[in-house]
């Protein structure tokens, strides 16, 4: 498994986009929208396919579809930001939900809410947030999902931070990430530098 960084056009002139200050909850929604419609699409393009027999107008034919079902889990709260997108992409995942709040002084996630789908051993499960920036938040959602019996397990970033990434890579090597940028560093207060600040506040419009 691996970490994978798009260096897409499109994606790096869509999120400087959004990193501007300036950007409105408008203009930061629209961009987050179609960068994860991109990623959507390039983190299914190996999604294992089985043989499908139809009969097309003209005759006969075997064709493919998905050989597993795939589960969007947004981490809340600005994970919401990219369901939308993937949704568009996808509209016939599944969607759970799991609630993470990075306490600010200790860094430490902690969850307050879960809703997943039940069964999803042999499904594709896409985790999706924004920032990955120390990676506890994510590392809390790959273990919910992995006692909940999840087997493949994708995380899907705008932002990460080497930090984060690195834990990622240290705790769950058979967890693939994909991230559409790898920023420089971690502040002293846990930001991703030069980021795009607080992902949920500048989505949602809120300045908590
Ligand atoms: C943000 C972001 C990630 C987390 C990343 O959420 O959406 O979930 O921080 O930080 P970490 O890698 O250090 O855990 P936040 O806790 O601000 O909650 P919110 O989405 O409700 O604003
Ligand atoms: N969460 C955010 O929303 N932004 C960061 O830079 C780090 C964590």
């Amino acid at each position: 498994m691996a970490t994978y960084i798009f260096n897409h056009a499109l994606i790096e002139h869509k999120l400087t986009l959004m990193r501007d200050q300036q950007a409105s909850t408008l203009v930061f929604k629209q961009n987050l929208d179609d960068i994860a419609k991109l990623m959507a699409y390039e983190i299914t393009r190996d999604l294992p396919l089985k043989d499908k027999d139809i009969i097309t107008p003209l005759c006969p034919m075997t064709g493919k579809e998905l050989a597993n079902d795939i589960v969007l889990v947004p981490i809340l709260r600005a994970g919401l930001g990219l369901l939308d997108g993937f949704r568009d992409i996808i509209k016939e995942a599944k969607v759970g939900f799991l609630g993470m709040q990075r306490n600010e002084e200790t860094l430490q996630p902690e969850e307050y809410y879960a809703k997943l789908p039940q069964n999803i051993e042999n499904d594709h499960v896409i985790i999706i947030d924004p920032m990955l920036a120390t990676g506890g938040s994510a590392l809390a959602a790959i273990e919910s999902l992995k006692k909940k019996g999840a087997q493949h397990i994708v995380l899907a970033c705008l932002i990460g931070a080497p930090e984060g990434v690195k834990i990622i890579e240290d705790h769950y090597p058979d967890v693939d990430l994909y991230l559409a940028h790898l920023d420089d560093h971690l502040n002293e207060k846990g930001y991703i530098v030069p980021g795009l600040g607080d992902a949920g506040d500048r989505l949602f419009g809120t300045n908590e």
